[in-house]
C-alpha cells in the first residue's frame, strides 16, 4: 500500500485577502464544498492507500482535525511545524517517520492547493508509476503546459515520451524558470509540467537527501529527535525547525537528482496558488464574457479578463472599463491588483506585516 503524505502547511499568500495566515487557503469552503485539503484526502481514500500522513503547521492543527473528521477520515499521523521551512524538511520529516515504520514502503507526496477533476485518471497515472517507484525511481507527474509559466517546475522528457501517457525517465529538472527559459521550454515540445507530486520508496528519498542536501537532513534528524507526542500530534522540535534551510523539495532534490521518471497527465489539473489560477479555472469551468469573472455581489461594466469579487451580500463591488484587473473586497481589507502580477501578491502580506 503507498502512503500519502499531504501538505497543508503553506500559508497561501499569493490567494490574500480571502487566504490569511490563520485560515488559509486550502481549508477554504467556498460555496459549502469541501475544502481543497478534504478534496486531497479524499482523493486517496481508495483501496491501495494508507491513512494519510498530514504535514502541517502547528496553527492549523485544528482545522486539520475537524475537517477530516468531516470528511470521517482519520490521519495515520499529524506532524507539526513550529514554523514554516517551505517543503523540503516537511517532506523529509514524513518521509523519515514513514522510514522507521517501513524502509520499502511507498509514499506518495501531495500538495492540498490542486483543484483534480479526473480522480479515475489521477489514481491510473499512480498505479503506472509504482513499478519505477519500486525499482528506486522518484516519480513525478507531468502536465502538458499551454502557456510559459514560471510558477511552475518542468520536466524535460524525450520527444516521443511527451505525448505517450506512458511512463518515461526525466531528463533534467527546472523549478520556475525565468519567462525567456519557460517560452523556450514550452516550444521545444520536450517539457511537461511538473504537477507537484512525487511517488517513492522511502529508502530512495532519504538516499537523495543525504546526497543532495544534507544540511536539510541534518536539521530534520534533531528535529524528530526533540519531538514530542501531544493529544496525537507529533511536534517537531522549535530550535532545530528554526535553524533548518528554507527551501522547497523541487530546490533541495530534485533539480539535481539522475533517477525521476514522469508519467504523463492528461486529465484537468490545476493549482489553484493565486488568483490568476484561480481566475484561470473560473473561465474554464463557466462561460464567461470577455473573460470577467464575477464572485459574489460583484458586477462588471465593460470589463474584461479581470477578477471582482465581494465576500458579503451587502457589501457591492463595481468594476467599469477595467482590464486585467482583480479586485477583491473583504470586510477588512479589498486587494486590487494587476492580475498578471499576482504571483506577486504574497509581497504585500509581507509589506503589510513589516509595516504592523
Ligand atoms: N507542511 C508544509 N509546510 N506544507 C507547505 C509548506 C510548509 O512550510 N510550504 C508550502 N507547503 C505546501 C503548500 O500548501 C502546497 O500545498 C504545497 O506545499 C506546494 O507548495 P507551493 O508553495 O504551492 O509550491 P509551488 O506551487 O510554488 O510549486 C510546486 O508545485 C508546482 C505545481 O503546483 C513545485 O513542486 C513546482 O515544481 C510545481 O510545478
Ligand atoms: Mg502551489
Amino acid at each position: 500500500k503507498i502512503t500519502p503524505i499531504i501538505l497543508a502547511g503553506g500559508i497561501g499568500s499569493r490567494l490574500w485577502p480571502i487566504s490569511r495566515e490563520s485560515f488559509p487557503k486550502q481549508f477554504l469552503k467556498i460555496n459549502d464544498a469541501p475544502s481543497l485539503f478534504q478534496q486531497t484526502v479524499q482523493r486517496f481514500q481508495l483501496a491501495g492507500f494508507t491513512r494519510p500522513i498530514i504535514v502541517t503547521n502547528e496553527d492549523y492543527r485544528f482545522h486539520v482535525v475537524e475537517q477530516m473528521g468531516e470528511i470521517g477520515t482519520l490521519p495515520e499521523l499529524i506532524l507539526l511545524e513550529p514554523c514554516s521551512r517551505n517543503t523540503a524538511g516537511a517532506v523529509l520529516a514524513a518521509v523519515r517517520m514513514q522510514a522507521d515504520r517501513n524502509p520499502s514502503a511507498l509514499c506518495v507526496v501531495a500538495p492540498s492547493d490542486h483543484l483534480i477533476t479526473d480522480r479515475t485518471g489521477f489514481t491510473l497515472a499512480i498505479e503506472k508509476g509504482v513499478s519505477a517507484a519500486i525499482s528506486g525511481k522518484l516519480v513525478t507527474f507531468g502536465i502538458k503546459p499551454d502557456r510559459p509559466e514560471t510558477g511552475y517546475g518542468y520536466l524535460e522528457l524525450g520527444k516521443d515520451d511527451v505525448g505517450g501517457g506512458q511512463l518515461a525517465p526525466v531528463r533534467s529538472f527546472t523549478e520556475k524558470p525565468d519567462l525567456q527559459t519557460a517560452a523556450l521550454m514550452m516550444s521545444s515540445g520536450h517539457h511537461l509540467w511538473n504537477a507537484g507530486i512525487f511517488l517513492f520508496r522511502t529508502s530512495d528519498m532519504l538516499a537523495a537527501f543525504t546526497r543532495y542536501a544534507p544540511e536539510v537532513a541534518a536539521h530534520v534528524d534533531k528535529a524528530l529527535s526533540g519531538n514530542t507526542l501531544d493529544l496525537g500530534f507529533t511536534r517537531l522540535d522549535k530550535d532545530a525547525w528554526m535553524a533548518l534551510p528554507d527551501i522547497s523539495l523541487d530546490y533541495a532534490v530534485m533539480e539535481h537528482a539522475d533517477n525521476i521518471c514522469a508519467v504523463p497527465f492528461d486529465g484537468h489539473w490545476s493549482d489553484l496558488g493565486s488568483w490568476q489560477g484561480y481566475w484561470r479555472e473560473e473561465c474554464r469551468s463557466n462561460t464567461t464574457q470577455d473573460g470577467l469573472v464575477t464572485i459574489g455581489n460583484a458586477h462588471g461594466i465593460d470589463c474584461e479578463s479581470s477578477l471582482l469579487m465581494s465576500e458579503s451580500a451587502d457589501q457591492t463591488i463595481v468594476g467599469l472599463g477595467l482590464r486585467d484587473l482583480v479586485a477583491v473586497a473583504m470586510k477588512d481589507a479589498v486587494l486590487v491588483a494587476d492580475r498578471n502580477r499576482s504571483d506577486e501578491i504574497g509581497t504585500v502580506v509581507n509589506y503589510l506585516k513589516s509595516r504592523n
